[in-house]
């Protein structure tokens, strides 16, 4: 997906939104943002959909959101990074500056303009049109619209609700000797560096979306691919989380991005990358919509998604894309009940990968103990990153699975992100590092990560 820096959306008169980031070379960011849009009948507008409040090292709590410290981008100091906020409510919470109230600015044309200096990073964001209460607004009662100029990274309608745009770095003004807070390594590549991403459907009985027995996933092809006649490319397959689907990763996450700047420069070579979806899967399963407030449908349990994916997906990409088919060359990761998947396929498909992601996981005992791992060596060799954010809500959860990997001998790598929550900037963070310092790097069955960490 590219996206300008300069300006996205349309330049056309008849565009009816737009997002523009611009350098200012003032404060507090080095950057603002416009967001603009045409709505005449509209009474009120908001933008939500992931523009989440900023905070502090010095005033995060890991336990309440409501204790955090929680600024406007307009109070933004070096340092300041944003934390998910569960469940945003309005107008409930009056102190706390989100979504963001646009200014009709233009009655005539019924135009609703938001500038919002902002700092490095992804942010993804929709319009809130005569909302009051941000859970209740869906695609479906009208009230919560996508930027029309900027459509999401998805398959069909509906998959994704939320448009995404990312600021870079500004050293005079965001560089903080507390924390870097740089996120350029998911802005676009230089273009030979670029590889492509697209959804893909493939055959899948029972699924029930995005048709019957139909399901899908996207995939992100290295710039390199197809170019060199009968090479295979490593394959990592990269789940979502709970209330997400396959899209999610270049939508809000800049997987593609991210994947460019480790292979370009030199962290892996160049891979294949599969984000698939585990909702939808099973025959007799609820139908899961993104946005349509069925975010309460179960996860499916991560043994079945497991062994539907290896009867229909995994033969799908192997016999459909240039990959390499052997452990050795293959990784499994996932964010938070991605990060469950993930820690369902080490245990039990330990034959099919030599790597594994397992970031913010939602994990719960039992885990792997000496005995499992005398009895079944190969869990001690593999390439294991845990990663959580230091404000994740399943810290708890990820440090009681690393204990228990400490106990049964398993050697991993683990990254804690110093400014994360339960939320994107984390698991950008947790696959960038993933790529440096695990994959593809060799199974000692110990951490490889130290020797390896740029300096
Ligand atoms: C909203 O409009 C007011 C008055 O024109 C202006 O001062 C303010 O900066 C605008 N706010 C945003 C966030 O654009
Ligand atoms: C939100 O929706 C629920 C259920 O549809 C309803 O009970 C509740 O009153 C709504 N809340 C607001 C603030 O509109
Ligand atoms: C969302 O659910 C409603 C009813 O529950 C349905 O009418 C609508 O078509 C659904 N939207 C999508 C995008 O599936
Ligand atoms: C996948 O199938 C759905 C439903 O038939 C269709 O709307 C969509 O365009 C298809 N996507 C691709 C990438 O073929
Ligand atoms: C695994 O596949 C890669 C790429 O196809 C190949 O280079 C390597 O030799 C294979 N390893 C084994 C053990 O088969
Ligand atoms: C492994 O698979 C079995 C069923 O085949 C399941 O009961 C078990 O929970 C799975 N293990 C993990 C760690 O998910």
């Amino acid at each position: 997906m590219a996206v300008s820096l300069v300006l996205i959306g349309l330049l056309a008169l008849e565009a009816v939104a737009s997002v523009t980031i611009r350098k200012t070379d003032r404060g507090p960011t080095g950057y603002e943002v416009d967001f603009r849009y045409v709505n005449p009948t509209a009474k009120r507008v908001l933008i939500g959909g992931g523009i989440q409040p900023f905070t502090d090292q010095f005033h995060t709590s890991g336990t309440s959101f409501r204790a955090n410290g929680r600024y406007h981008p307009r109070d933004y100091q070096p340092g300041d990074f944003y934390v998910s906020n569960p469940s945003p409510q309005l107008p409930a919470e009056p102190a706390y500056i989100w979504p963001y109230e646009m200014n009709l600015t233009d009655a005539g044309k019924g135009e609703w303009t938001y500038t919002a200096p902002l700092p490095s990073g992804i942010y993804s964001f929709a319009y809130l049109v005569n909302c009051n209460y941000a859970p209740n607004c869906s695609i479906d009662t009208g009230q919560l619209v996508i930027d029309p100029d900027l459509p999401p990274f998805m398959n069909v309608p509906g998959d994704q609700v939320a448009s995404s745009f990312q600021v870079p770095f500004n050293p005079a003004f965001q560089a903080s000797p507390e924390l870097n807070t740089n996120f350029d390594y998911a802005l676009d590549a230089p273009k030979p560096w670029r590889g492509t991403v697209k959804t893909v459907n493939y055959t899948s009985p029972g699924s029930i979306h995005p048709a019957p027995d139909v399901h899908d996933f996207s995939i992100y092809l290295p710039a390199e691919y197809g170019a060199v006649a009968g090479k295979k490319y490593p394959l990592l397959y990269l789940s979502h989380g709970a209330g997400g689907n396959g899209a999610d990763w270049e939508n809000l996450g800049r997987m593609s991005h991210i994947m460019d700047n480790l292979i370009r420069l030199g962290h892996i070579a160049p891979t294949v990358v599969v984000t698939p979806s585990f909702y939808n899967l099973l025959p007799g399963s609820e139908k899961f919509i993104y946005g349509n407030k069925s975010q309460s449908i179960p996860v499916p349990p991560a043994y079945l998604v497991r062994e539907n994916f290896v009867d229909y997906l995994f033969p799908h990409v192997e016999s459909t894309f240039e990959v390499c088919s052997n452990a050795s060359c293959r990784a499994f990761a996932g964010l938070s009940m991605g990060g469950v998947l993930t820690y369902e396929m080490y245990v039990n498909a330990t034959a099919m990968f030599d790597y594994y992601g397992i970031f913010s996981p939602a994990t719960n005992a039992p885990y792997v103990t000496r005995e499992d791992v005398a009895r079944r060596p190969e869990l001690g060799k593999k390439g294991i990153m845990v990663a959580w954010g230091l404000y994740d809500f399943v810290f708890n959860q990820a440090r009681d699975l690393l204990t228990a990997f400490d106990g049964a001998g398993v050697g991993y790598v683990n990254r804690v992100t110093p400014f994360g929550s339960h939320y994107w900037n984390t698991w950008q963070d947790e696959l960038w590092w993933f790529g440096q310092l695990v994959l593809w790097k060799g199974v000692t069955g110990r951490e490889t990560g130290r020797a390896k960490v740029p300096r």
